[in-house]
This record gives structure tokens, C-alpha cells and sequence, in this order.
């Protein structure tokens, strides 16, 4: 991982905690549109996409996609449609617009224009504000957010390899494999065929070093913690 990517990985989970820290989040209201840095991702053109172009574009891509879709789903729609895009109820939940066409177009549509009814803004319309670049990484981030539910059968496991790893105790030519085989059971709602969950973020980053244990720790505890 370069320095970039750890400070903008890192940069995201700080506007994350802030986000979960502050109590205000799930207010309604007019708030201003976050402006995002897209400048990592390749260019889209000018002309409006009628598929997500950062899907299949391979791993490096679509992981920056998701983690600055991440920052910016985070700071304007998370109010909304809730953190971690699992809906509270004041808007739909994202996490089943199918990953394919249709879902794109539909997803496009509303970033792009927002929502009116009888003359109130429902949704503010993105397209102005964040271009089409962000609006594709937010898309990114949207499709492979984990089914909750499948997460949370394996949450006192991921515990028990968070606290292993955070000690230092924790083998990790067997918590490795352990994390990709739970991490293929997890699944996205919206039919992609990776969801990026803590147990697949985590088997990542464990290279076999002090440092890579720790931050599999810090990722499986950021994760646990918004479970419960
Ligand atoms: C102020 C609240 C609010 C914010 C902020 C907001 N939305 Fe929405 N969104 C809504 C509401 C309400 C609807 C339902 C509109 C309707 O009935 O079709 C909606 C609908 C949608 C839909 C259609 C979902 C479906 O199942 O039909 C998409 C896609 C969407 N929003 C994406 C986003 C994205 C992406 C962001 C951030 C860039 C965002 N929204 C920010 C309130 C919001």
C-alpha cells in the first residue's frame, strides 16, 4: 500500500468515527455536499455512463473506488440512507440496488437529479456538486457493503481473532485462511460477487509482520464496533 492510500484510508476512517462519534448524524436537514478527491481514480468522460465503470476494472481500482466512495457516501448520504448503508428507515436501503445495469441507471438517475415531491427536496441532486466520478466510486462502495446479518454469525469468532491478534498471540498461518474462508461466505444484498467485509479487509492486510497484525486488529474492532 502506498503512503497516499494509507493517509486517504486513513483519512476515511477518521471522517468515519467522527461521523459515528457525533449524535447529530441521522438528523435530516440541509447540509451542504461534501466536495470529493477523485483524482486517484481513472477518468470517466463527459458523457454519463450507464454502467459502473470502476466494477471491472481490476483490484486496484475498485479497491480506491471504494475507499473514497467510502468518505464520500459517509459525508452525503449517510444521513439519509444510514452508516455502513444500512438504512434507519428515513430513506431506502441501498445495499439491494441489483450490481448491474438496471441498478446503475436507476442509481445514476437519482444522484444525478435527487428527489421533489410536492415541492420539497426529498434528496438533494449530486451531479453539480460531485461529478460522475464520485458518484461511480460511491456506487463502488454501496454494491460490496456485506449482508449485516451474515457478518454477525461470525462475530464472536472475529472477536476472538481481534483479540488474538491484538496480543500478539495469534497464529497467523492458520487466522489467515480462516478470514478468506469467512470472508467468501459473506455476501453482498446487491449481488456482487465480492462484498468487502472485515474479514476480507483483514485477510489482506495480514502479511505476517507486527505491524499488519495490529491493523487487522484495528480493522476487525472498527468493524465489530459498528456491528454492536
Ligand atoms: C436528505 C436525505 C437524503 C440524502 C442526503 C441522500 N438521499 Fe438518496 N434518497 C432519499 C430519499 C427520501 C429517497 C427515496 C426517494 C423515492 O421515494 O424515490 C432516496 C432515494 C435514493 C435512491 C433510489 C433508491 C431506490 O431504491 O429506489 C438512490 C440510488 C439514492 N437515494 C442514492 C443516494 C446517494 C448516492 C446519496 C449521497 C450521494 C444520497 N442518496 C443522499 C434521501 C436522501
Amino acid at each position: 500500500m502506498s503512503s497516499s492510500r494509507k493517509l486517504s484510508a486513513r483519512a476515511a476512517l477518521i471522517a468515519f468515527c467522527t461521523l459515528a462519534g457525533a449524535g447529530g448524524v441521522y438528523a435530516h436537514g440541509d447540509v451542504a455536499p461534501q466536495p470529493m478527491n477523485t483524482d486517484a481514480l481513472p477518468d470517466v468522460g463527459d458523457e454519463w455512463l450507464i454502467e459502473n465503470p470502476y466494477r471491472d476494472q481490476g483490484e486496484e481500482v475498485w479497491t480506491t473506488a471504494i475507499e473514497i466512495g467510502a468518505s464520500g457516501y459517509n459525508q452525503n448520504c449517510a444521513r439519509c440512507h444510514g452508516l455502513e448503508v444500512i438504512s434507519g428507515g428515513l430513506a431506502p436501503d441501498l445495499r439491494y440496488l441489483e450490481a448491474e445495469e438496471y441498478g446503475d441507471e436507476w442509481f445514476a438517475e437519482r444522484f444525478r437529479t435527487g428527489y421533489t415531491q410536492n415541492g420539497t427536496t426529498k434528496m438533494p441532486a449530486f451531479e453539480e456538486v460531485l461529478g460522475q466520478k464520485a458518484s461511480w466510486a460511491i456506487r463502488t462502495y454501496i454494491e460490496t457493503r456485506p449482508d449485516q446479518d451474515m457478518l454477525d454469525e461470525y462475530a464472536d469468532e472475529l472477536h476472538k481473532m481481534r483479540d488474538a491478534l491484538a496480543d500478539g498471540s495469534a497464529d497467523v498461518a492458520t487466522v489467515k485462511p480462516r478470514l478468506e474462508d469467512i470472508a467468501g461466505k459473506i455476501e453482498t444484498l446487491s449481488g456482487a460477487p465480492v462484498a468487502d467485509s472485515i474479514a476480507f479487509r483483514a485477510a489482506k492486510q495480514l502479511d505476517g509482520s507486527e505491524d499488519s497484525m495490529k491493523q487487522a486488529a484495528e480493522t476487525l474492532t472498527i468493524g465489530l464496533s459498528v456491528a454492536h
